[in-house]
């Protein structure tokens, strides 16, 4: 399962990256404007950086915030022509899905996003997407299982042999990172603190301090 963090702080991206776990990057137009990133130019500015953070061979996500085919269209090759590691990030909509196909079609890598049902990964796998983004935070807040949707859609997708690879979105914490690996999840997008959370155990710590106590007093003897 591969490692991405959920954000736009370049001190996030930076840490995560030196983590040495990490394999990429999903923004959002949430999490730029929380960086008070805004302008089309800081914003492609801003991706530029991400991308050179993280490296070649680290996929970033970067989302249209056009509605219509047309514009998604012409932002996203913009967005796809910025840099390698580029994926165009579109909503699970009807212009949406027309849009991941024709990128399909001409070799641009695609995130489909905001999705919320099997049907909807169906129609996403079918459009030819890169990568699918089921959020499980938003249907844990509804009082649903959001982890039972990526079980859903593993099923599905193994069963027809559909190629696009589940991206775990709306991690919220380090629990959701270990359902999404038993759950056969491709990718988890995740905010740093949740990766964090992932290393801490009380058992680790005091055995470490055991160890090195016990050390200490080997070599005085
Ligand atoms: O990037 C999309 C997704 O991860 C958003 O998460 O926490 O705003 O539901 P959240």
């Amino acid at each position: 399962m591969l490692f991405f963090v959920d954000t736009a702080n370049l001190d996030h991206i930076k840490e995560a990256s030196e983590l040495g776990i990490l394999d990429g990057v999903t923004t959002n137009p949430s999490l730029m404007a929380k960086e008070g990133i805004s302008g089309d130019n800081a914003v492609l500015q801003h991706y530029q950086k991400i991308c050179e953070i993280v490296g070649p061979g680290h996929d970033v996500s970067a989302e249209v915030i056009s509605t219509d085919y047309a514009g998604m269209v012409k932002e996203g090759k913009k967005l796809a022509e910025l840099h390698e590691n580029i994926v165009v990030k579109v909503p699970m909509t009807v212009d949406g899905v027309k849009a991941i196909s024709h990128f399909s079609e001409i070799g641009i890598r695609t995130n489909c996003t905001l999705v919320f049902s099997a049907g909807q990964a169906i129609l996403a796998a079918k459009a030819g997407a890169t990568y699918l983004s089921p959020f499980i935070g938003r249907i844990d807040d509804m009082s649903w299982e959001g982890i039972d949707l990526i079980k859903e859609i593993v099923e599905v997708y193994t069963t027809q042999g559909y190629e696009t690879a589940i991206l775990a979105a709306s991690i919220r914490s380090p629990l959701h990172i270990v359902q999404c690996a038993k759950a056969g999840a491709d990718v988890v997008t995740c905010p740093l603190s949740a990766i964090k959370g992932l290393f801490y155990h009380p058992l680790t710590d005091i055995g470490l301090e055991k160890f090195l106590a016990d050390h200490k007093k080997s070599q005085l003897s």
